[in-house]
């Protein structure tokens, strides 16, 4: 079997990468773009295809070349911050990238599973009576980047309807782990910690807002959750992916801040905080366990701990 990932080279590329190399016998195969340092200890492993997907004629060709059993879409933006401060762009790339799949997938013929990687944002402002969150939930998205998973999600679905794609949908909850680059929680927060630690900086840790309450899950839990969406998955189904569980962004503060080696102080910055944080979101997956058995196995504190560990690590060089 060969697999294509696009974004292979980015924080759940890399992690899926290495878990389909170490649990299946496929040929893995990805399309880079930007820095390729999270993948550079298995490049000898890899077929890569270095390209921006921007243009159907280059993703027709990769595909071609590639002949995927399994297509992981994951190449996107992901932060909902950037999506903010220029909605354009994150609605035009996300949209764009997977029209681009499904396009050449379709016109090709492939009989590729294409696994379409929503979010939990697509949720949006949920409801309290509405938790945990169901994928029968209404979508009620409050950012340009939530729309544009909204709308990679219902692609993914009109492709499987109009076109019979096997598509499988999937709507990951937060997650974390070494690699993931900054603009997040837990690297935001772990990078300062590692600073301090390392003399670079004021024992100082600048922070948004503490409440929001979130469903975090480890990457390497995610990425073995979307191989079982995409080999046991129902076509055209669509799959939440979290811990079940909610804690607040002050717990998982909290959580790095009893890892540190120097005392810190929590200092609140005003930029760090957002316009409409929506004040709790946890997930109900057992429609994935339903059909595969996958739930996350790894424990917050190792999370937590391999994170301060990686940033430790890149401050330290
Ligand atoms: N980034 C960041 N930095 N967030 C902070 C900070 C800070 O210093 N302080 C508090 N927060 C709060 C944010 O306000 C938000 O409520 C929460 O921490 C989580 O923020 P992020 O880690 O940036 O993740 P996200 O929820 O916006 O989006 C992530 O998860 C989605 C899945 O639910 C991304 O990975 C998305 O791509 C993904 O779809």
């Amino acid at each position: 079997m060969r697999a294509l990932i696009t974004g292979i080279s980015g924080f759940v590329g890399s992690h899926l990468a290495e878990y389909l190399l170490e649990h299946t016998d496929w040929q893995v195969a990805g399309t880079v773009y930007g820095p390729e340092d999270n993948i550079e200890h298995l490049r000898d492993r890899l077929e890569l295809y270095p390209a921006e997907l921007s243009e159907l004629e280059t993703v027709t060709s990769i595909i071609e070349r590639a002949k995927p059993d399994y297509i992981f879409h994951l190449a996107a933006q992901p932060l909902v911050s950037l999506s903010r401060r220029d909605p354009w762009a994150t609605l035009a790339n996300n949209i764009r990238l997977q029209l681009n799949i499904l396009e050449a997938v379709a016109r090709l013929g492939s009989t590729a599973r294409i696994l379409v990687v929503g979010s939990s944002e697509e949720y949006g402002l949920v409801q309290p009576d509405e938790l945990p969150i169901k994928e029968t939930n209404p979508l009620r998205p409050t950012s340009p980047y939530a729309v544009s998973k909204v709308a990679q999600d219902m692609l993914g679905l009109q492709y499987h309807l109009s076109h019979k794609l096997f598509t499988v949908r999937v709507r990951p909850f937060n997650h974390i782990g070494p690699r993931q680059r900054l603009g997040f929680v837990a690297p935001d927060f772990a990078r300062q910690i590692a600073e301090a630690e390392a003399g670079l900086k004021e024992p100082v840790i600048k922070v948004g807002n503490l409440e929001p309450r979130r469903d975090f899950s480890d990457v390497r839990d995610v990425v073995r959750g979307y191989h079982a969406a995409l080999t046991e998955g129902e076509p055209g189904e669509v799959y939440n992916l979290g811990s079940e569980q909610a804690r607040s962004i002050g717990e998982l503060l909290e959580g790095l801040l009893s890892m540190a080696s120097v005392p810190l102080k929590v200092e609140q910055d005003p930029a760090r905080r957002r316009r409409a944080d929506v004040p709790v979101m946890v997930s109900d997956c057992s429609r994935l366990r339903a059909r595969t058995g996958w739930r996350v196995t790894i424990p917050f504190e190792k999370s937590l701990r391999d994170v301060l560990d990686y940033w430790r690590e890149r401050v330290g060089k």
